[in-house]
């Protein structure tokens, strides 16, 4: 495996979303009803049985959070706390042991504070990318829980997820769905992302960033992408996100939520987002930590693709949130309580 490149090579401005074999990862193990002590390792390669029910089964979940460098070069973690809770969730779902959330976050920092030299500068519009990750392990071959489990949380400096960045980019409908009805769409699972790669990759052949999956039971409705939350803004200023049982509780969504209410005075609701009835929306963006927001141009639907405020400009609401929201995590405005976590 190719190791990172000395950090004073990056080119911090352009980096893309890719992995990088950054000098240090936390790994802990759960044997016997218990997680062991954990411990910084350099060791990127994970050694497990071929009868580990993360690779036949499926028994493996993630999270995603980001490490960001302020104007007076401190780093901090936005809303930690969020994804520890959300990964116990997942963890629950497919009969995993839980990491409480102290260990979860002290674990974060560890890794943070190892790869130190790896945040990107202020004002490159780089982050320290974490990949917090569970799976079942040790030989296992009937369809049941491990008998162990391998968390470990790995670090890689990261730019833009869709290409675009801030400027909008187009996204499609596809035939497919990316979770059931009272399946593990609400979970962070690595099930959910294998069914999205078929539709995601006829998606970007077709020249789209991503996948806008509609609702599984009637495809009537617009779920979340294939990455991302999806927000509408109406015509009358609402700021409106899905709500349904099989998408992704996203920390991004929930904060920009608060910050639209709060911080944009605008009025917010969480329900049915039908797809033949986008004319209500003025804009429109996808929302999560890798994406943070990326401005949605048009989707396509059915051989027509609506457009929202335009496919080259931001619109001003989606602009106003992407300013707060990221003015937050670097640390220009001040944060609602409790949000921020100093490394
Ligand atoms: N939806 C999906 C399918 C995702 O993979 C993500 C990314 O984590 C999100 C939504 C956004 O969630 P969050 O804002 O917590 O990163
Ligand atoms: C994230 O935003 O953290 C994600 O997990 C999205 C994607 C990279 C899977």
């Amino acid at each position: 495996m190719t190791k990172a490149p000395e950090p004073s090579t990056i080119d911090w401005k352009n980096l893309g979303f890719e992995y990088m074999d950054l000098p240090f990862r936390y790994l802990a193990h759960w044997k016997d009803g218990q997680w062991d002590e954990g411990e910084l390792t350099e060791d990127s390669t994970l050694h497990i049985s071929e009868g580990a029910t993360a690779l036949h089964y499926g028994q493996a979940d993630f999270e995603g959070l980001k490490a960001y460098r302020t104007k007076n070069n401190e780093i901090q973690l936005f809303r930690p706390d969020q994804n520890a809770q959300r990964m116990q969730n997942s963890c629950k779902r497919l009969l995993m042991p839980t990491m409480p959330a102290d260990r979860f976050i002290d674990a974060a920092m560890q890794v943070v504070k190892a790869n130190e030299d790896f945040v990107p500068p202020y004002g490159t519009g780089g982050t320290l990318y974490l990949r917090p990750l569970m799976i079942g392990v040790g030989g296992t071959i009937g369809v049941h829980a491990a008998p162990e489990y391998i968390f470990t949380i790995f670090a890689m400096p990261v730019g833009a997820y869709y290409k675009g960045g801030v400027k909008p980019t187009n996204f499609t409908t596809s035939y497919y769905d990316r979770a059931a009805p009272h399946g593990t769409g609400q979970s962070k699972v690595g099930g959910n992302y294998g069914s999205s790669l078929l539709p995601g990759d006829e998606a970007h052949k077709a020249g789209y960033s991503d996948v806008v999956y509609l609702d599984p039971a009637t495809h009537t409705k617009i779920e979340e992408a294939g990455s991302a939350n999806f927000f509408g803004i109406t015509k009358d200023d609402k700021f409106v996100t899905p709500k349904s049982d099989s998408i992704l509780p996203s920390v991004t969504k929930r904060s920009l939520l608060f910050l639209a209410k709060n911080r944009l005075g605008l009025e917010t609701e969480e329900g049915d987002v039908f797809i033949d009835d986008l004319d209500r929306f003025k804009e429109a963006g996808a929302m999560g930590t890798a994406a943070v927001i990326a401005p949605i141009g048009g989707i396509e639907y059915k051989d027509d693709l609506h457009v929202f405020y335009s496919e080259t400009e931001v619109g001003p609401i989606t602009q106003k949130l992407y300013n707060e929201l990221t003015g937050i995590q670097f640390g220009d405005i001040e944060a609602p309580e409790g949000w921020i976590y100093k490394v």
